[in-house]
């Protein structure tokens, strides 16, 4: 029986896991520490996974090979060092990817647990007509300026939006484009380097599901509180 081969993968995936988690204030750095069953890096892993993205490139913590192969069970990931920055953690992976050269790589931080695969489907499409696509949530509060603690202007919110991960791009250009960031300053995102390039990124609608465990209290999980009580008048 002739053999079909395997549908080749539709996008590469980079998830960055490492930084220190320090807002975060847990006895592992966060990516590491436990959420929901199972570590937070393993959930930002198996929702790519399941999505179709292969190989994922996992950028951890110089020496933390073990916590992280712990923390990550059997998923097939690759392992890379990554940096001190966030943008240089990025730089490791997509370089380690260079003799794959997938056509398309989404760019996740591992501290977003949860990734809808409606998401997903938004950036790929949007990668069809440019060569990056970013997911984005209005602002719904006002906006203002801060020096110290003294407001020093204002800004327009419906001008703005608020950035997730995963960030979607075609790979080479994100590749080229990070090879050419000057070093200095260091990127706020992928999205920036892309553009910073000349590269044209398309807005498509985030997901609250996608927000970022940053602070302790992040770590309080409210789906295991019960609701309260009714209250008897
Ligand atoms: N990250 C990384 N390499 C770094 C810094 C950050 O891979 N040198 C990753 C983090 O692991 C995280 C994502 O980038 O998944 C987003 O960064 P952030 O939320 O700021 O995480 P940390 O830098 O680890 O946290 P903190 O700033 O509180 O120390
Ligand atoms: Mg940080």
């Amino acid at each position: 029986m002739p053999v079909t081969p395997a549908p080749s993968p539709r996008f590469a995936a980079v998830i960055v896991a490492a930084g220190k988690g320090l807002r975060a204030r847990q006895s592992v750095p966060k990516q590491f520490a436990p959420w929901r069953g199972k570590s937070v890096v393993r959930h930002a892993v198996e929702a790519l996974s399941a999505a179709g993205a292969g190989p994922v490139v996992v950028a951890i913590p110089e020496g933390a090979d073990d916590i992280a192969r712990g923390a990550l069970g059997g998923c097939a990931v690759r392992l890379v060092t990554g940096g001190m920055t966030r943008q240089e953690s990025v730089s490791a992976a997509l370089e380690s990817l260079a003799d794959d050269a997938p056509s398309l790589v989404l760019v996740h931080d591992a501290a977003r647990p949860d990734c809808p695969a409606t998401v997903i489907d938004r950036l790929l499409t949007a990668l069809q007509f440019d060569p990056g696509a970013i997911p984005v949530l209005p602002v719904v509060d006002s906006l203002v300026r801060a020096e110290g603690e003294r407001m020093a202007g204002s800004a327009r919110r419906e001008e703005l939006r608020r950035v997730q991960t995963p960030q979607a791009f075609r790979y080479a250009d994100i590749l080229a484009a990070h090879r050419d960031w000057p070093g200095e300053p260091d990127a706020g995102d992928d999205a920036q380097v892309l553009r910073a390039a000349g590269g044209e990124v398309a807005l498509v609608t985030g997901d609250e599901r996608l927000a970022k465990l940053t602070f302790a209290e992040d770590f309080v999980d409210r789906t295991d509180t019960p609701p309260p009580p009714p209250v008897r008048v």
